[in-house]
């Protein structure tokens, strides 16, 4: 979406923050239009189409809430932002629960308010793209359940819909928990053969002196214990689609039947004479790069070269931060739902850190966080809280390097007190009544004894 196109609406009864807002927001670029009471709000929005809708949850008649519950019925596509009063977590979280985007509490920072209005823009341009996408490539391909809309994905995507529908051996490379098996079946299943079987082999997981027979299968008396024939894994797939996860591991020896196997499209049961033609397509993955071992010798250079026609290469989760909010709440969808659960939000406190952590175990990791977070949460709403500590540990130590001197209590105190004197236009009285202290306590903490 636009910027320049992006259509406003703020609601307040309060005319000073009203034009506040509307002079902030134009200058962003945005075309603001306002309502000083939830009548007018929702009497605009009958023939009005909006993006946002800013609202002040507390007004007369018609509150910030009943604006919403108007919205949510008669525009679901509009984002409503709330601004609720200081400290009123219960109602942020209602209005969270009623299908607000998110809130902002009282007195606000306008590059709060900036920041929020361009996250949710940019929340709906995604929504939409992925729509586009959907419909475009990604049904077309069925990228079942793959979740990135970055242009990295993109370009696998784009290799995955060229290649899927050919024989062409395809090489994975990925750090772990990129996605590598995961675009393995996305290939299969957008190939002819995805009727037949996808099988996934380990070659790291397997004794060595197994995977021969697992591949190949043997015959009856090959070795000690193989007390009838078998057919192995490559017979099995016949007609479908084979994924050896970590190639590197597999011994010189296994190396060259492999590539015989690719070369003839035949293969020997161990202890067998008999060679049997089978079609089968390899994709092979790999959490090193290959070519230092090729140099090295541990690797053979032509069935390197026979595997590496098609390379597609995974990148890492902390190159794509964009996908992290995509897929925090595609898995937060998903687990809510498994877990016969209402959690549709993720706090903006969150999403700042799981933005900031490097993600070693990447998309894996992401889901299992995601997964733990929904189990413990108990409110609609994922909170810091619910996030594992070391998540939260790294993100201190680059939000807050040591250089940096955090804040004294007593600075922390004097911050809070401005707050509070802010929510309530400077009235002193109120202010320590708020707080529970008397003025003398006040000016005290203000510093002007
Ligand atoms: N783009 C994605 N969209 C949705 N889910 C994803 C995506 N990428 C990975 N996942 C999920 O993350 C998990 C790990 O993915 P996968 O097993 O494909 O990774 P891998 O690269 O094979 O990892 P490893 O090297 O550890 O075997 C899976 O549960 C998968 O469904
Ligand atoms: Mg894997």
């Amino acid at each position: 979406m636009d910027k320049q196109s992006a259509h406003l609406l703020v609601v307040d009864d309060d005319p000073v923050a009203v034009d506040l807002l509307q002079e902030v927001l134009s200058k962003e670029g945005y075309d603001v239009v306002t309502a000083l009471s939830g009548e007018e709000a929702i009497a605009r929005g009958l023939d009005n189409l909006f993006d946002i809708v800013i609202t002040d949850v507390r007004m007369g008649d018609k509150d910030g809430m009943e604006v919403l519950r108007s919205f949510k019925k008669s525009a679901p596509e509009t984002t409503v932002i709330m601004i609720t009063a200081f400290g009123s977590i219960e109602t942020a979280i209602e209005a969270i629960r009623q299908g607000a985007f998110d809130y902002i509490s009282k007195p606000f920072k306008l590059d709060e308010i900036k920041f929020t209005v361009r996250r949710a823009l940019e929340q709906r341009r995604l929504l939409q793209e992925n729509k586009f996408y959907r419909q475009e490539l990604l049904e077309k391909y069925q990228f079942k359940n793959v979740i990135g809309r970055t242009p990295q994905m993109f370009e696998v995507y784009k290799t995955i819909a060229k290649v899927a529908d050919t024989k062409s051996t395809v090489l994975l490379y990925g750090e772990r928990g990129t996605g590598k098996e995961m675009v393995a079946r996305s290939i299969h299943f957008n190939s002819h053969r995805n009727e037949r079987p996808f099988i996934p082999v380990d070659c790291a997981s397997l004794a060595e002196t197994l995977i021969e027979s697992e591949l190949f299968g043997h015959v009856r008396g090959a070795f000690t214990g193989a007390l009838v024939t078998k057919r192995g894994l490559f017979e099995e797939a016949d007609g479908g689609t084979v994924f050896l996860d970590e190639i590197s591991n597999l011994n010189l020896s296994l190396q060259t039947k492999l590539l015989r196997f690719l070369q003839e499209h035949e293969i020997k049961r161990v202890g067998g004479m008999e060679s049997i033609s089978v079609d089968v397509r390899v994709i092979a993955a790999t959490n090193q790069l290959l070519e230092p071992q090729v140099k090295s010798g541990r690797f053979r250079e032509d069935l390197f070269d026979r595997l590496n026609v098609v390379f597609i290469a995974l990148p890492p989760l902390r190159e794509r931060k964009e996908d992290i909010l995509l897929l925090a709440t595609y898995f937060l969808r998903r687990f809510s739902e498994e877990n016969h659960k209402s959690i549709s939000h993720i706090s903006p406190e969150v999403l700042e850190i799981l933005t900031h952590y490097s993600w070693p175990g990447n998309v894996r990791e992401l889901q299992h966080i995601m997964e733990r977070a929904v189990i413990l949460s108990i409110h609609p709403i994922i909170l810091p809280e619910d996030l594992p500590g070391k998540v939260f540990d790294e993100f201190k130590r680059t939000a807050f390097p040591p250089s940096e001197k955090p804040l004294s209590l007593k600075e922390v105190e004097r911050e809070y007190v401005l707050k509070v004197l802010e929510e309530v236009k400077g009235n002193k009285k109120k202010a320590s009544e708020i707080l529970g202290i008397d003025r003398t306590t006040l000016y005290r903490l203000l510093g002007k004894e």
